[in-house]
């Protein structure tokens, strides 16, 4: 990995949508992107990190109405709330454009004229659901009706999110427009497809080249096997994006333009800097082409992306990096829980380089989720940076500064151990490369544990107290030093502010390529906190931020969990209203109940909350209920459930949490029943 040639390489993420703010499952893949763009350039490679928003489509059209401004207006203010959310992640784009560019719209039309020149583009009269009273095409999304399967009111268009079937609008029982409420019409409208079946052979030779992750590519697979269909690439006005040249009312369809946009961003990049752009998009160049993206846009960068540059006789991707979701506390991010967490929300409690060091220490290549887990997240940074790497400086600097005017000796007493450290510098290298940042963030604490040990060992705080052994005080707290430099240089990609706070102490840039001279006869600046610990009173703050945010306006926030002993006070106890109100009530649908073999009284309730039909997402309950229902006339009811109940450990189980239930007992209990309209998740006011 060392003294290789100079690679050119280019460097996307996903473009975020421009009608929303960024959360931390956006922050994953820009982090990850980032590292491996810093670590790139590290090596001294010429290597650019280019990203956009994606700015055009229906839904931004529809924000921007709704907001009472126009859609440039709404895409001007998002990008800069992205732009500032991403740079306070210390995330280094060299360009971050707009899809709502000349530059944009210049490659669509070029790439749409060479398309059709060469015979790729179909045109046909297609028949779909229109809004008589907005007087605009919908997607599946904006059409809302009756489930068919479990005939919930108010779901869209493509799937029922109380029971999970997935249907067509055709379907819907009542279909309305989620627009303006009024009943769709069908209507004809000419379309422009691009044939992507032509491009079967070259689309399963690209799946089989090794380019794409195994899994990935398998996936994608399906498709191909499934037979390709010619992709609708244009949309009716009114809409938000680029008209059609020589189409009047025609636009393209924005997930053409988007990836377009990936061009046009390092077009901006290359006309402001002067850095050179056709080599890069050729089809027989020498540059390197990576896209990180999330597993659920793999069919537009695993196929159409390539298919279109290949078919406009551009380069396709040298790969496509895909990395699976973010879960916070083994979950999907939940808005009722408080782990959908805004990245503004997040810099608003937390440094940004502890979160960088989280996802560095679970990212590896494959397109598993990544699970931040709150408590886990706190004790790992703690322990590893804080604890291990942050220690090694702060312990060996107050020796320097009072004994020795902050120099370090001018030879390395322990020349093996430093050679050792350098010598992991290959292997951190090739992880880092190959996205196994997981593995390397565990070479490197290891190195840093054996750092501390050799401190340990020595003990400089007791050699500092005797007489005639100041000699050796100053060796081991410059070794000690020399560990921390070549440790900082390997975690300069992910914790690039601390490396640079550690490069004003070290008075010296920490930089791969001079690994090998260690620090001697050399001075260092005053040690300052390079890192402070996380308090988890900050993590509680964020996590209930983000659930007032969800909530707001209702009363009351929701809270930590109320001790279990506190929520079975017994009957005739008093206790304070602000007690009361700290009681998270809940719409939930008992989606399993069952008899409990030895319980007299009990069932077991799957209670779902809505978040999804994952059983991650569903809490199980044991209730008293059994005199008064039968279990098969509870699944599919709407029922009340108290979430914020702290677990109770029972014979049975764990319960985590309650139902509510009034009556004078036996056969007279009745479950309390929501109001028809009522779905699950909702809070009950
Ligand atoms: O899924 C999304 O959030 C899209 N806005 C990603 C676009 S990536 C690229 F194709 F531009
Ligand atoms: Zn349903």
């Amino acid at each position: 990995m060392t003294a290789n040639a100079r690679r050119k390489i280019l460097v996307t993420s996903a473009l975020p949508y421009a009608n929303g703010s960024l959360h931390l499952g956006h922050l994953l893949e820009q982090v990850q992107t980032d590292i491996w763009v810093r670590f790139q350039k590290s090596r001294g490679h010429d290597c650019l990190y280019v990203c956009a928003d994606d700015a055009h489509g229906t839904a931004i059209m529809l924000t921007a109405e709704k907001l009472g401004i126009t859609a440039e207006q709404q895409i001007a203010s998002i990008r800069q709330e992205h732009e500032r959310d991403s740079a306070g992640f210390l995330i280094g784009f060299d360009n971050f454009y707009s899809t709502h560019s000349e530059e944009n719209r210049f490659w669509c039309e070029s790439i749409y004229q060479r398309l059709k020149d060469n015979g790729h583009i179909a045109s046909r009269t297609i028949t779909q659901a229109f809004d008589p009273e907005k007087q605009l095409f919908l997607a599946d999304r904006f059409i809302k009706g009756t489930c068919p399967r479990c005939k919930t009111e108010d779901q869209y268009g493509d799937n029922c999110e109380a029971c999970g079937a997935t249907y067509s609008p055709a379907e819907l029982i009542d279909p309305v427009s989620a627009i303006s409420g009024a009943i769709p019409v069908k209507k004809e409208s000419t379309h422009f497809f691009f044939k992507l079946p032509e491009y079967e052979a070259m689309l399963k030779e690209w799946l089989a080249s090794g380019t794409l992750q195994p899994q990935v590519a398998n996936k994608l697979r399906e498709w191909t096997d499934a037979g390709l269909q010619e992709w609708d690439i244009s949309r009716d006005a009114p809409y938000f994006g680029f008209e059609i040249p020589g189409e009047p009312g025609k636009y393209f369809y924005v997930w053409l333009d988007a990836p377009i946009g990936y061009i046009a961003s390092f077009q901006h990049y290359c006309d402001r800097t002067g850095h050179d752009f056709d080599s890069y998009w050729q089809p027989d160049t020498d540059t390197e082409l990576y896209h990180f993206i999330g597993k659920d846009i793999i069919n537009f960068h695993g196929l159409f992306w390539p298919a279109v540059l290949y078919g406009a006789g551009l380069r396709t991707p040298t790969a496509v990096y895909v990395h699976g979701f973010l879960t916070v506390n083994g979950t999907k991010m939940s808005k009722s829980r408080g782990t959908f967490i805004k990245a503004g929300t997040y810099l608003e409690h937390l440094d940004a380089e502890y979160l960088r060091y989280y996802f560095a220490a679970k990212l590896n290549a494959s397109v598993d989720d990544i699970d931040l887990n709150l408590e886990d997240f706190v004790q790992r940074v703690n322990s590893d940076v804080v604890g291990k790497i942050v220690n090694i400086a702060s312990r060996c600097a107050g020796f320097l500064r009072k004994g020795f005017d902050n120099k370090l000796t001018s030879t390395c007493a322990e020349q093996q151990l430093v050679e050792d450290f350098i010598g992991g510098g290959d292997a951190i290298a090739a992880l880092y490369e190959q996205r196994e940042f997981n593995k390397a963030m565990r070479e490197i604490v290891a190195l840093a544990d054996r750092a501390n040990q050799y401190i340990d060992e020595k003990k400089p705080w007791v050699l500092a107290k005797q007489e005639g052994t100041g000699q050796q005080v100053h060796e081991v707290c410059s070794v000690g030093i020399n560990l921390f430099r070549v440790l900082m240089t390997y975690l300069k990609p992910v914790l690039p502010a601390m490396a640079e706070k550690a490069e004003a102490f070290l008075n010296c840039s920490l930089d791969w390529s001079a690994l090998d001279a260690p620090l001697l006869d050399h001075e260092l600046a005053r040690f300052k906190p390079l890192l402070t610990r996380i308090d988890s009173k900050h993590v509680a703050a964020m996590v209930e931020a983000s659930a007032e945010a969800q909530t707001e306006a209702v009363a009351p926030p929701a809270k930590a969990p109320l001790p279990a002993a506190q929520a079975t006070q017994p009957r005739g106890d008093i206790i304070q209203f602000e007690d009361f109100a700290r009681i998270d009530l809940r719409i939930v649908e008992i989606v399993a109940a069952e008899h409990v073999e030895g319980a007299d009284k009990l069932l077991r309730l799957t209670l779902s909350l809505g978040d999804s039909d994952s059983p991650a997402d569903q809490k199980q309950v044991f209730a008293g209920i059994k005199s008064a229902y039968q279990p098969e006339d509870l699944v599919g009811k709407l029922t009340v459930m108290v979430v914020n109940l702290a677990p109770r450990k029972m014979r049975f189980g764990v319960s985590e949490g309650m139902v509510l239930a009034a009556g004078p007992g036996g056969k007279e209990l009745f479950l309390l029943e929501p109001h028809a309209g009522a779905r699950p998740g909702m809070q009950v006011k």
